[in-house]
């Protein structure tokens, strides 16, 4: 009998930038190209506590104030992918933090030019994959 590793999960964010922009199905469209999978899927204002439990580990950074600023300035869309290494193909499809500054043919590096308005936050290890995914979706099995 042969045993398989289930795919591996990433929580994935369509900030606020990406969806005033009208930029959410361009972004989920790459994702379900390249073959991974939507396994939940919700579009929410997020509150300052929330965003504070979120990025718990930035929360003392001098960038933090105006991030938690921008990311609760209006509704974002929260998404739990699946695939194979699904954590590392979502990291090098989004690109690097700065907009400026991310390769060409990625999602930041072909329609971002900030490192705060950069248009997806998404999952960076195994392990904050799992936190992220228990806080922002609670019931998925
Ligand atoms: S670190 O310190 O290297 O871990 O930070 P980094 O991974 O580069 O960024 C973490 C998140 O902070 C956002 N960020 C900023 N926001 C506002 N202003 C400035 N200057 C700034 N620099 C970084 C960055 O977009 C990351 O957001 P997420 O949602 O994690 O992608």
């Amino acid at each position: 009998m042969s045993s398989s590793i289930p795919d591996e999960r990433s929580l994935v964010l369509i900030k606020p930038d990406a969806v005033r922009r009208g930029l959410v199905g361009e972004i989920i469209s790459r994702f379900e190209r390249k073959g991974l999978r939507i396994d939940a899927l919700e579009i929410r204002t997020l509150d300052g506590g929330f965003a504070d439990q979120h990025y718990a580990e930035h929360v003392d950074k001098p960038f933090y104030p105006p991030l938690k600023t921008f990311m609760t300035s209006g509704p974002l869309v929260s998404l739990v992918l699946s695939g194979d290494q699904v954590i590392e193909v979502v990291r090098a499809m989004i690109g690097s933090t700065d907009g400026r500054r991310a390769a060409a043919g990625t999602i930041r590096g072909d329609l971002s030019l900030s490192n705060r308005e950069n248009l997806v936050h998404a999952s960076d290890s195994t392990d904050s994959a799992k936190r992220e995914i228990a806080l922002w979706f609670p019931t998925l099995g």
